[in-house]
């Protein structure tokens, strides 16, 4: 059984003080490593690019035309739906970690990672998604690797999302190499 009294963790007295301090903070408590503003900056470039993609994918969704447009559309609709989640998620921590979420529409494509680009056949869009799908993959594994161990539950939430990136990343493949 561990002992509390000469391990490395704080005291349970310790921690019902602390807790008390800064009430105020919500789920920020004295214990939190990370740059708090670093890293809701870090999730507000995120929810952009997150929002950016809803954007891409529906109009991608409703442009998908001719024979071999179902499937894609169907991913794409999908893939939608996916990344609103994925905006619903970065915006819910940013609040808990007591920012603001920002969507503003104007800042949107300027914050994002990944760039809006219509693309006009379907071999284009497929295209376009793959590259975004594939810029995403490359910020949020970075982000991980910022955060460490400094934040463990943004770190999960990024973990989760880089996750599924990857299947987008792969579903976008698969149909790119079918056209
Ligand atoms: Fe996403
Ligand atoms: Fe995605």
């Amino acid at each position: 059984m561990l002992n509390l009294e000469t391990s490395q963790l704080t005291s349970v007295q310790d921690l019902r003080a602390r807790a008390r301090q800064n009430v105020d903070q919500g789920a920020v408590t004295e214990g939190y490593n990370a740059d708090r503003e670093e890293i809701i900056k870090l999730l507000n470039g995120s929810l952009a690019t997150e929002l950016v993609c809803v954007l891409r994918y529906k109009r991608h969704y409703f442009m998908a035309s001719g024979l071999k447009a179902s499937i894609a559309a169907d991913e794409f609709l999908e893939h939608a739906e996916q990344e609103a989640e994925h905006a619903d998620k970065l915006a819910e921590r940013i609040v808990q970690l007591g920012g603001e979420p920002e969507f503003n529409p104007d800042l949107l494509s300027k914050n994002s990672h990944a760039q809006y680009v219509a693309g006009n056949t379907l071999k284009e869009m497929v295209y376009e998604d793959l590259v975004a799908e594939r810029i995403a993959i490359d910020s949020y594994r970075e982000i991980i690797q910022y955060i460490g161990d400094k934040d463990p539950t943004t770190r999960r939430i990024f973990e989760d999302i880089l996750a599924q990136e990857e299947e987008h990343a792969d579903d976008m493949a698969d149909i790119y190499n079918a056209l």
